[in-house]
């Protein structure tokens, strides 16, 4: 079967490409939420559960396959949490599963290429693409050009999976990152990508069958998707500017009726509490969902209320219970980066003076809470039908 992969024509125009995070808490970021509390309750589990609901109902088109395109995908577990219920109803008509991720860390890379391998595993149908291309590229998975401001040609790797270990199959991939998933810093001290680098994976008995559905090497392609994921996918402190680079040329690539998820730290919570303890200075610049949407609606190209709606927003908070015996230092260390990196106060904190101090006072919060409860803001746009 050959799906048509193109709806519409690309979006036009290229932005810088910064989330805001850069890379040296990250690790301590996801040690932190994988290992704090109760996992049941955690905010990856909490974020999937909530897409899940949305798609449980959304309207499928099975002339074509279903596009999930994940921005700055992380360790993938928000995307394995999100995709129970749309494979649920794509599995009866054999409508394959799309997945484009845009990954910036090489670490991260095979993470989210295990979880992905498990994905194709559950559902054989599913083809995943891997690539640090920029926002304006990413999305499309265009190998045919030469990606970022100084051309790069983009490098890329095909990973046939056979049914079994994973671990084994993916061993490659470990000194293909290493080698080509680097970052450097730009004139601006910007960490950014060294080379442009992309990846497929799929399950090698079904190439045939993903035939058109597989982005292809040297081939232009402009790819369209049902569900776009920006889940922390800039940091809190970062500028308006920035969010909007990261979700504006995302939502473009929608297609009529589909549904971007937009879910950041909204703070007011115990997070600001005990970021107030290590950097008492400190201001976090926020934004509010809806003052994102509106940039987004009004500073780019081609997007507007008339393109994209935006239809609901929620507030889910999570706890993580810790009791006090499981309240270590290098959990409370961990829980310190964390909050240095969702809020992005690096540099205030270096200006900080007690840090024995914040975390004595971090690790007695947490003690006296029994752990602490967070919470985010998620947005969700729609693109109108009426628009391709
Ligand atoms: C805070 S983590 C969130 C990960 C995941 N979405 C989640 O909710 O668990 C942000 C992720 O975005 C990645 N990232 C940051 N800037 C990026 C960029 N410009 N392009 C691609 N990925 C980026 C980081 O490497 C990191 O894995």
């Amino acid at each position: 079967m050959n799906w048509n992969m193109s709806l519409a024509p690309a979006p036009a125009g290229s932005v810088a490409d910064s989330s805001g995070f850069d890379d040296t808490e990250r690790e301590r970021y996801f040690t932190f939420l994988e290992n704090a509390g109760l996992w049941r309750r955690g905010e990856k589990r909490v974020t999937g559960h909530i897409i899940n609901n949305f798609l449980a109902k959304y309207p499928i088109d099975p002339s074509r396959p279903f596009g999930v395109y994940d921005v700055g995908a992380g360790d993938g577990t928000v995307l394995s949490f999100s995709l129970r219920e749309i494979i649920k109803r794509l599995r009866p008509f054999g409508i394959p599963l799309r997945i484009v991720i845009k990954e910036f860390s090489g670490e991260d890379v095979l993470v989210v290429a295990k979880k992905l391998a498990a994905i194709i595993n559950y559902y054989p149908l599913t083809t995943g693409t891997i690539s640090n291309l920029s926002f304006a590229k990413a999305h499309a998975v265009d190998f045919s050009v030469k990606d970022g401001s100084n051309a790069k040609p983009i490098i890329h790797e095909t990973f046939r999976l056979e049914s079994g270990n994973v671990e084994t199959q993916l061993a490659a991939l470990q000194p293909f990152a290493k080698s080509h998933w680097g970052s450097i810093l730009n004139s601006k001290k910007q960490k950014v990508p060294e080379k442009a680098v992309a990846i497929n994976l799929f399950h090698q008995d079904m190439e045939a069958e993903l035939a058109g559905v597989i982005p292809q090497l040297g081939v232009s392609s402009t790819m369209y998707h049902d569900v776009v994921i920006i889940s922390q996918g800039y940091a809190a402190g970062a500028k308006l500017s920035t969010k909007v680079n990261a979700v504006g040329p995302s939502v473009k690539s929608l297609v009529p009726g589909g549904l971007a998820f937009v879910t950041h730290w909204f703070g007011d919570d115990d997070g600001d509490v005990l970021l107030s303890k290590i950097a008492p200075q400190f201001h976090s610049g926020r934004h509010s969902a809806q003052q994102v949407y509106d940039a987004v609606a009004s500073n780019l190209a081609g997007i507007d209320r008339s393109t994209i709606e935006y239809v609901a927003r929620l507030l889910p908070n999570y706890r993580f219970r810790m009791p006090a015996e499981e309240i270590t230092a290098q959990t409370v260390a961990d829980a310190k980066e964390t909050f240095l990196y969702a809020g992005q106060v690096g540099k205030i904190y270096e200006a900080a003076a007690n840090e024995a101090g914040s975390l004595a006072a971090i690790a007695e919060f947490l003690r006296v809470n029994r752990g602490a409860t967070f919470r985010n803001e998620m947005a969700v746009y729609r693109r109108r039908l009426e628009h391709v």
